[in-house]
């Protein structure tokens, strides 16, 4: 189920997320007018008003008054002031909330809102702005399968979806995609100083890397063969990727991976607390 087009749909902050979002929606066929992003700056130079004429408010009450779903796209430190804000209208209007916030539970989220509130958390990753992302999802009782439709639709306007069974699971999908991106620029990085140290120029570094980058990526999508099976066929016997691939493993890079992806799970588990 998509999301109905004559849907109110309200996101509180119009950042990075917020906009990537409601480009989704407005991709999607959802009218302008039925999208309104509120942050106490927002104005007319927003760039979804000024291409769109999607509304703009830097009222969040008045934002949340008519919405029949309310993405909550602010920084999670900002999250308490914001949902204290808007706790009396979302009581009273019980609108569908989505949020964003990294490593706000469900639990909090209740607290601050109040009760029977159909609420869903989603972690997206960067690549979102670019149509290009991944969504870790989990929703609370109160939702239901139409709704958690809804929002699989609307995450799926910009990447691909995943619901996990279990709400500390979002902990790991921070883990992974969330700081995902990260990872890979840091490879690309060590790749690009490598390429620089044989004597590349540092225009034919990024373009090789990028590149190189993106293929592997659209392979591996394109592709039923696992990781490992796509490494292996790249792999001739005694061939240079093998030995480029035997240093990284005497180098442990799995343990590396482990450690550092342990580490980003660890550290979402604490902010949460
Ligand atoms: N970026 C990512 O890769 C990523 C990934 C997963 C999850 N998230 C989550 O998504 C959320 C939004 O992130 P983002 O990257 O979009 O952040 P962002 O670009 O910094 O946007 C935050 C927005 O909140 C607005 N804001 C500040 N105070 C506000 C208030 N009192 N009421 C309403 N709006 C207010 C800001 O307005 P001003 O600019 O005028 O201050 C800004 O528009 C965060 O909770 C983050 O944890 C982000």
């Amino acid at each position: 189920m998509t999301v109905p087009a004559d849907s109110k749909i309200t996101f509180i902050g119009t950042g990075n997320m917020a906009t990537a979002l409601a480009q989704g929606l407005l991709h999607q066929g959802i009218a302008p007018h039925n999208i309104t992003l509120a942050s106490p700056r927002v104005g007319p130079q927003h760039p979804l008003c000024q291409q769109d004429d999607v509304r703009v408010t830097p009222d969040n009450t008045i934002a949340v008054e008519h919405a029949d779903m309310v993405i909550l796209a602010v920084k999670p430190q900002i999250l308490p002031t914001v949902a204290g804000e808007l706790r009396n209208v979302i009581q009273r209007r019980k609108p569908l909330v989505i949020s964003l916030a990294a490593g706000i539970r469900l639990s909090t989220l209740t607290d601050w809102l109040g009760k029977n509130i159909p609420i869903v958390r989603s972690m997206p990753n960067l690549p979102v702005t670019l149509r290009a992302g991944v969504s870790g999802l989990y929703a609370n009782p109160t939702v239901t399968s139409a709704l958690q439709a809804q929002v699989d639709s609307l995450l799926s306007s910009v990447g691909v979806t995943l619901w996990v069974e279990r709400e500390e699971m979002l902990d790991a999908v921070t883990a992974i995609s969330g700081s995902g991106p990260g990872y890979i620029f840091l490879m690309q990085e060590a790749m690009e100083q490598a390429a620089l140290h044989l004597g590349l120029d540092a225009t034919s570094a990024r373009l090789l890397t990028t590149q190189t980058f993106l293929g592997a990526a659209q392979m591996a999508a394109a592709s039923t063969l696992s990781p490992a099976d796509l490494r292996a066929q790249v792999c001739s016997p005694g061939g240079t990727t093998e030995a480029g691939i035997s240093t990284f493993e005497q180098r442990q890079i799995r343990t590396i991976f482990r450690d550092a992806i342990h580490s980003a799970y660890q550290r979402s588990i604490e902010l949460a607390q």
